[in-house]
């Protein structure tokens, strides 16, 4: 099987030219000008066409159970709508329950994915309870090619974990050279004032950022640099969504804390007047840490053209409009929390980003593909173009116009957040390891391709 991607303009995290790309089996093998094609070819013309590598998204949530039901995406669904949308590899969060141990989550997140993902997957582990088992089954994990680990400073008597258990999964993951992606946000003071905002009343979805308001996740933040600080674990702070919370985490950068930086998509374009809509239209927006003040977006995208912030995700947990999220209609707490974006991150990072001068075609790279996989160690495997690396390319079309919408979305979930927002851009050919997945919008791929991607620890 081999592929020859003709005259597109490559743009990686630090070049940009025109050149052919030939795919020989999974791998790109070269890059040129003129290349020949192998008798066995598919030609695919990409004049006028950006060529990018696969775009990685770094924090998804398929199949989560939380707040008494599922997010409503499976592997197979979940990365399909990835790949539609240009991204093609995630990483998923294992979240097993206080009452699971850790070798039953990663057991169960295998189950769920394995001969059903269209793309490729890895996993941070989440660690929601640490004890001496815990150890020793995260050890057995890590040398599994688990090479992160989750943390939530959030949801009490759920995944969160207490100080004691924080310290010490922050010395494991220093000594095993494991990263900690870590949920920010305090989570004596959000159950204290969803506490209060109920017995006031408030029981609507403009109190879920009450409730959650920008100060209780900066006291996340400064306290997750703390145990850094003092541990010498290398930390990644998942969904940062206001400038609060990022003068915590530059500071202890400047005190030489090892901290990476997450925003969402969603963060950079809607705002919390999103959740406060009417007739609990509010709760397709609900999501933690809640969507907040507009005037936190021009410091989000200024942080991540800098270099401040290092990737753009998602936090993809899919949760039905109508089944689902009513399950919080009466009380604003229990709102399943997530809102969809999968399939739509590059294409609105590209259009709202690049398109308005925002960020460069380099830095939307960086900021969607290249930076994930060198925190989590896939670099260069994923991330590059360049003769080896696995052939995950994005022939993208700056010429398209379109709307999102629920209607058409591949995604498994009845709204879209985004309806009706017009994208100048998107993947005309996406090939995950040489094997061409996506053409013009939709999935041409095999289901079970996708391949689990062990990885070592790199960050000591
Ligand atoms: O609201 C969110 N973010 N839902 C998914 C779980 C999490 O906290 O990441
Ligand atoms: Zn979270
Ligand atoms: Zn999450």
């Amino acid at each position: 099987m081999s592929l020859l991607i003709r005259n597109g303009e490559i743009v990686t995290a630090t070049e940009r030219h025109v050149a052919d790309i030939l795919v020989v089996g999974e791998t790109i093998s070269a890059i040129g000008q003129n290349l020949a094609p192998p008798a066995d070819a598919e030609v695919i013309d990409a004049t006028g066409k950006y060529v990018f590598p696969g775009f990685i998204d770094p924090h998804t949530h398929i199949y989560l159970p939380f707040m008494g039901t599922y997010s409503k995406d499976t592997y197979t669904t979940g990365t399909r709508a990835a790949l539609v949308g240009g991204t093609t590899t995630i990483f998923d969060m294992i979240c097993p329950s206080r009452a699971m141990s850790a070798k039953e989550g990663f057991e169960t997140w295998n189950a769920q994915s394995a001969g059903k993902a269209c793309c490729d997957y890895s996993y941070h582990m989440g660690v929601t309870r640490f004890d001496a088992d815990a150890a020793a089954q995260l050890r057995a994990i890590v040398a599994a090619g688990v090479s992160s680990f989750k943390i939530f400073l959030a949801y009490k008597g759920a995944f969160g974990i207490d100080d004691t258990e924080l310290y010490a999964a922050l010395k494991l993951a220093k000594e095993l050279g494991v990263i900690v992606a870590a949920h920010c946000e305090n989570e004596t003071l959000v159950a204290e004032r969803q506490k209060e905002l109920l017995a006031a009343g408030h029981t609507g979805t403009a109190s879920h950022h009450e409730s959650r308001p920008p100060l209780v996740e900066a006291e996340g933040v400064h306290h997750l640099m703390t145990f850094a600080e003092l541990t010498g674990a290398s930390v990644y702070i998942v969904h940062l969504s206001c400038e609060e919370a990022l003068r915590h985490a530059v500071e202890a950068r400047l005190r030489g804390v090892d901290v990476a930086i997450e925003t969402l998509i969603q963060y950079l374009l809607i705002d919390k007047t999103y959740a406060e809509r009417p007739d609990f239209e509010g709760a397709k927006f609900v999501m933690s840490p809640p969507l907040r003040d507009a005037k936190n977006q021009p410091s989000l995208w200024n942080a991540l053209r800098t270099g401040l912030i290092q990737t753009v995700a998602t936090d993809h947990a899919p949760f039905d409009f109508k089944g689902q999220k009513p399950m919080g209609a009466a009380d604003f707490t229990k709102i399943p929390n997530g809102i969809p974006a999968l399939e739509d991150r590059v294409n609105l990072l590209y259009t709202y980003g690049v398109k308005t001068g925002r960020l460069d075609l380099h830095t939307f790279v960086n900021v969607a593909s290249t930076q994930a996989a060198k925190l989590f160690g896939l670099f260069p495997k994923k991330g590059a173009i360049q003769p080896g690396s696995d052939a995950d390319l994005v022939i993208y079309d700056p010429s398209y116009r379109g709307k999102i919408s629920a209607a058409t979305q591949v995604m498994n979930v009845d709204y879209s957040a985004f309806e009706g927002w017009p994208i100048e851009g998107r993947p005309s050919v996406v090939t995950v390891r040489g094997e061409v997945a996506v053409r013009d919008g939709k999935f041409v791929g095999t289901v079970g391709r996708g391949r689990f991607l062990a990885r070592t620890p790199n960050h000591f």
